[in-house]
């Protein structure tokens, strides 16, 4: 059995993040969100991985993640040119996969941890040609939809249909025997210009072949969006987090719940309440750091009142007077009060910033 995670693709719904960065290596809970799959790929006893990368972010991606050695298995890397589609992803690894049954994982997915293996000891088991996994959504348009019969066989799936035929979303995460080569040489690309594998996964149950959908319980998060990766850090925040202080602490500082504080870093006159995560090298003075927050590495933060927000690395807050709630800053942003008169906003935005303003 081997993997397949796709980190490839143009992360167009993340800018800016992702102007400068791949949209799979944003940290929820201090943690790429790619290392998340990988992680789950090393649970569920899979250790030959192949991971999708693409020429703008593949060479940060490979030197992140490295050879495999760190979670227990092998990488090997695969260069797509051009982001055609999950199924295109499939067509040029296919001198990685071989002919072997794979599970594909989209990289910017989260399911909740320990789901992979149930699934993949049903795929063993019953060794149909795919197994897709299914969960009701409240905005099915935005996903690959399926119609089941009242005995939960899949009929159709429709490639974010305008008009959906049911709320169930195909999440992403796929089980496949080498058939799917078959089909995908068989498809067409989409509106979209993509080859989809949605339409491969069709083109087997126009063929009577067998493909089993199976209900997602646990949690699922395509982190695409903001909202979405506040959602999962928040989700792995609150079921993973275990509390460890490395870092110095002064006595004037207050903690309270599970808190993570790296090494190297300087916590001064603070209150930080759970669960949060603070990375190494960093320096907190005069904070109150509310729950589900996640604080990167050699960040800064003074006279700042935060909470539910991710902080990415190097980044430095200070002096504002009011909550930051609900946010994403990126990489070395800086947000502080200007000293100088006249009194003022004044601003550096990239391209796709969004700012509200009080
Ligand atoms: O998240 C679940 C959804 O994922 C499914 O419901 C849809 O059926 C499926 O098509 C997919 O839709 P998205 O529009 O969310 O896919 P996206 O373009 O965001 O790509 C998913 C991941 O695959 C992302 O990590 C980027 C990577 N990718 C994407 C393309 C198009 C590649 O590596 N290569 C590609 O060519």
């Amino acid at each position: 059995m081997k993997a397949l995670i796709l980190s490839g693709g143009k992360g167009t719904r993340l800018r800016p993040l992702t102007y400068t960065g791949a949209k799979q290596l944003v940290p929820v809970a201090n943690k790429p969100i790619l290392w998340y799959g990988i992680e789950e790929m090393a649970a569920a006893g899979i250790t030959d991985i192949g991971i999708i990368i693409s020429p703008e972010t593949g060479a940060e991606v490979k030197s992140k993640t490295g050879n495999g050695e760190k979670f227990g298995l092998n990488i090997t890397y695969i260069l797509q040119e051009q982001p055609a589609g999950l199924a295109h992803a499939v067509q040029v690894a296919r001198p990685f996969l071989k002919d072997s049954p794979f599970v594909m994982y989209l990289g910017d997915n989260l399911i909740q941890q320990g789901d992979l293996k149930s699934f993949l000891d049903k795929f063993t088991q019953q060794q149909p040609e795919a197994l897709i996994l299914l969960r009701e959504v409240p905005n099915p348009s935005a996903f690959g939809v399926a119609k089941v019969d009242e005995k939960g066989r899949v009929l159709q799936l429709i490639e974010k249909p305008k008009i959906p035929p049911s709320n169930l979303a195909l999440v992403g995460v796929y089980f496949f025997s080498p058939l799917i080569h078959d089909a995908i040489s068989l498809i067409k690309p989409s509106a979209r210009g993509e080859l989809e594998i949605t339409d491969a996964i069709q083109c087997l149950i126009d063929q009577q072949q067998q493909v089993v959908a199976c209900n997602l319980d646990g949690w699922w998060l395509d982190t695409g969006k903001k909202d979405d990766l506040l959602e999962a850090n928040r989700l792995i925040l609150d079921t993973c987090l275990t509390k460890s202080i490395l870092g110095d602490v002064d006595t004037k500082t207050q903690i309270i719940g599970r808190v993570q504080i790296g090494a190297e870093s300087k916590i001064i006159n603070c209150t930080i309440r759970g669960p949060v995560v603070i990375g190494n090298n960093c320096y907190l003075e005069n904070c109150f750091i509310g729950p589900y927050s996640s604080i990167a590495d050699h960040s800064t933060l003074i006279e700042t009142d935060l909470e539910h927000s991710v902080i990415l690395e190097g980044a430095k807050i200070t002096g504002i007077q009011q909550r930051i709630i609900d946010s994403l800053i990126g990489q070395r942003a800086e947000l502080t009060i200007a000293p100088r008169r006249p009194k003022a906003l004044r601003f550096l935005i990239g391209d796709d910033s969004q700012i509200e303003l009080t």
